[in-house]
This record gives structure tokens, sequence and C-alpha cells, in this order.
């Protein structure tokens, strides 16, 4: 049976309907992938208000690792939305907070003592990070990556690297920021080649301490194990470890930023494990509570601790329903079974898109980590133009065949797979075919 059902063309005309009450009644600033209301979702469908079942290989932005409407996190959260809603840990603290706490603290890497807070959002953690780390270093700066997507908060804005639409219209920005390329070896900025660079790009940190600000003012490195909104930019083995030596160095606190690679994405719990690098401070969200808001900052208990008493929280930060949630996502991933999946999704994935690259020069990239791959287009193989229109029209025609995708990148030109793992084997199959058609249709694959 296929998973993709389409009753109506898309979207319906209770999606189109709702649509248009949309429109009036919400800005325009939150922007829609698809303009299908959801009816319900289990594992990797979804069905809308007119009855048509798409295939999700988005989950609400990789929040979905575990399926729509896990029945695990479906109990754990009904269970405690009867016991009680909120209380706030800074009123009456509750154990599923601490216990929570002590799960990431001993499953996140580095055999040190740690200690976690509680946030609601990716933005709020990175926030909470920066936070941590100036009290902990004493230095006022931070340095992010060219590429990097850190939230929309005015902080995490300013660590933010794309123009529009992130932060055209919203400066200024915070100070003490810095930045530096990522390793897009694709898209070298040094036109530089993999290995036999030898990692330029962190030694070029090394220049950003000369030229922009001192090593010593230098609270805090934050980035992303493999760049999420910036195009699923998977960095060479060699990176992570470079980057860390020279944070080290420099007494400079290194925060991994695992909001998209967490929770079994890139086939292990955490995407910083593939490097054997021990961040400082990792911070998680999206896929940690199965869907339901919930952020962790994880760091080093003495850096933890920096911020005096009051420092850190906010009224929702470890809500105990999100917190049921997130136990019952732990307990999944805790069998491994999820990494696995993710591992063989990757492989499927890799396979096809390998096979697309070669039959069409629309493809001019196309890498993974586990169950995150990416498929960049261009216009050009040699001048590597990005296809921006081609990547959306992909996009546009596969949700019009009920496949649910979203793009990435600077330019735009990514479409990126964040399927829920649990999706099957055959679901996995007619959403690769669905693309593989879309592709062939704007003239590649
Ligand atoms: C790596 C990374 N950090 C932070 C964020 C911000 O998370 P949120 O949208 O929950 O604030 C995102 C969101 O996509 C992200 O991918």
């Amino acid at each position: 049976m296929s998973a993709i059902e389409l009753k109506t063309e898309l979207p319906g005309p209770r999606s189109r309907a709702l649509f248009a009450r949309r429109e009036a009644a919400v800005p325009r600033g939150p922007y829609n992938a698809c303009s299908i209301f959801v009816k319900e979702g289990k594992g990797a469908v979804v069905t809308d208000v007119d009855d048509n079942r798409l295939l999700d290989f988005a989950g609400g932005i990789g929040c979905l690792n575990v399926g729509h409407a896990n029945e695990e996190v479906v109990k754990a959260a009904t269970a405690q939305l009867g016991r009680f809603t909120h209380g706030c840990f800074h009123v009456t603290p509750y154990e599923s907070y601490v216990s929570l706490a002590e799960r990431l603290n001993a499953l996140t890497p580095g055999a040190f003592p740690k200690k976690t807070v509680f946030a609601n959002s990716g933005a709020e953690a990175v926030e909470n990070a920066v936070k941590i780390a100036r009290a902990a270093t004493g230095r006022p700066a931070v340095l992010a990556f060219e590429d990097g997507f850190h939230g929309r908060t005015l902080l995490a804005l300013s660590l933010t690297s794309k123009v529009h639409p992130y932060k055209a219209g919203f400066g200024p920005f915070a100070p003490e920021v810095y930045r530096a390329p990522y390793a897009y070896c694709y898209r070298c900025s040094y036109h530089l080649t993999h290995p036999s660079c030898a990692v330029a790009c962190v030694d070029a940190l090394e220049d950003v301490f000369k030229r922009y600000v001192e090593a010593d003012q230098v609270a805090a490195v934050i980035v992303e194990p493999v760049l999420g909104e910036g195009g699923f930019v998977v960095p060479p083995s060699d990176y992570l470890p470079k980057l860390r030596a020279l944070t080290a160095k420099h007494g400079i606190l290194l925060v991994a930023d695992e909001v998209q690679t967490g929770f079994g994405r890139t086939g292990k719990l955490f995407a910083v494990e593939h490097t054997g690098v021990v961040p400082d401070i990792l911070i998680t969200a999206k896929s940690l509570a199965g869907g339901l808001p919930l952020s962790a900052i994880t760091g080093r208990a003495e850096v933890m601790d920096a911020p005096g008493v009051g420092g850190l929280g906010g009224t929702f930060g470890g809500n105990p329903v999100a917190l049921a949630a997130a136990h019952a996502v732990l307990d999944q991933m805790e069998t491994g079974a999820l990494f696995a999946r993710a591992q063989a999704i990757g492989a499927t994935v890799a396979k096809r898109a390998a096979a697309w690259k070669e039959r069409s020069p629309l493809v001019g990239d196309v890498r993974g980590l586990g169950a995150m791959w990416a498929i960049e287009l261009v216009k050009d193989r040699a001048t590597k133009a990005p296809a921006k229109d081609e990547t959306a029209a992909v996009s546009k025609r596969g949700y019009e065949r009920g496949l649910v995708t979203i793009t990435a990148g600077t330019y735009g030109n990514v479409i990126r797979t964040l399927m829920p793992l649990v999706i099957t084997d055959a679901e996995l199959g007619e959403g690769l075919d669905v693309l593989e058609a879309c592709l062939s249709e704007a003239g590649g694959a």
C-alpha cells in the first residue's frame, strides 16, 4: 500500500480555506513550507484536513526523530498532563527535571562531572550557553561560523549567519560576535581542497585573533557539528578535533550546537561522537522531547555553575510535560535501534543520491552523515552557481505529489532530509521515488 494517498489536489479545499484565514490573521513573517493544514500525524505520515496522506521528509524541521505521535511519548506526556502541567522549577521543583539532567549528563560526551539546565527552544539554549560561557570565562566575545544558524532571538540571531530572510531589517545585533568560514569544502572560502588544505579554515581563526579580536577575549566558539540550515554541510573528520585543540590552546570554551544534529539524526546520539571531540557545553532541543518544546544546555559542572543563583532559568524552562516526553524519547534512544535505523536510512539515501549526481549536472554535491542528507543543486557544475529556483521547484513539486521536504543553504539550493527515523523502508523508497521524479522534471536525475 502506498503511504501517500491524495484525495484532492494539494492544497485541498479545507486547507485552502484555512490558509486564507491564516493570511488574514497571522503575519507573513512565519513562513510556510506548504499550505496544507495537518489533522494528524503518525510515524512518517501526516494526514491533512482534507484527508490527504503525505509522507514527511521534514519532521517539523528535525523535531520528530521518534516519529509523529510516538506512542511512548504520547503515553508519558498524557500521564504527566494528568498529574501536574506546570509548577515552575524555580517555585516548586519536581524530580523529572533532575532525573533528565542526570540522564543527559551521563549520555553527553566527556567523563567529567556535568550539569544541565533546561529551556524551551534552540535559540534559548544558545542564549544560555553564551551567558554561561561569559560568566565562566569573564570574556565577552563569541565566535560563530559563516553559514551557521543558531536561532532567531536577538543574540542567537546575531550568531546566525544568513541575512535573508533571518537578519535583514532586524539590526542592530548583539556586539562581540565574530565570524569565520566553516569547513564547507564544496564551496571552500580559501579555494583549497581537503585533505591537502590540512583544514586551513581552523588555522584561519588564529588570523581572526590577530585582526578582529584577541583570543583571550573570546569566551566561546559555537559550532554546529554538521551545518543545519546552512545546507547540511558535513565537515571533514579532522575539522572538529583541530577546532577543539585550538579552542583548548586559548582557553576558549567549545559549544557544540546539536539542536538539529542530536538524538540519532546522524546515526549516533550526538554528532560530535563521530569525531571523538568533547565540547565544554553541548546544547540540544528539537528531537529531545519528540515534538514538545524543550531544550537543554549540558556542560562541565564548574562552567555551568558560573552564573549565580537566579541567573539562569525562566518560567516554562523544563516544563514537566515536555520533560516526561523527553524521558520517553531517551528510553527509545538508549536501545540504539534508532541509530542503526538512521545509518540504514542514510545508506539508502546515499545510494540514490549518488545515482542522481551521476546522471544529472543539476546535482552539484550530495553529502550526509547518518540520516542527515543534502542534495545541493547547481546551475553549472563548473561555476557551482546555486540553482535556487530549481531547488524550490523540486520541493514544491514534491509537496504537490504528497512529499513534504524543506530546503536549506545560504543560497537556498539544498534539499535536506529530516524524515522521522521510524520511517519504513517502503515509505522511504516511495519518498525517494517522488524526489527522483521531481528532480528529473527540474532537469536533474
Ligand atoms: C543548529 C540550530 N541551532 C539553533 C536553532 C534554533 O532553534 P529554535 O528554532 O528551537 O529556536 C536551530 C533551528 O533550526 C538549529 O538548527
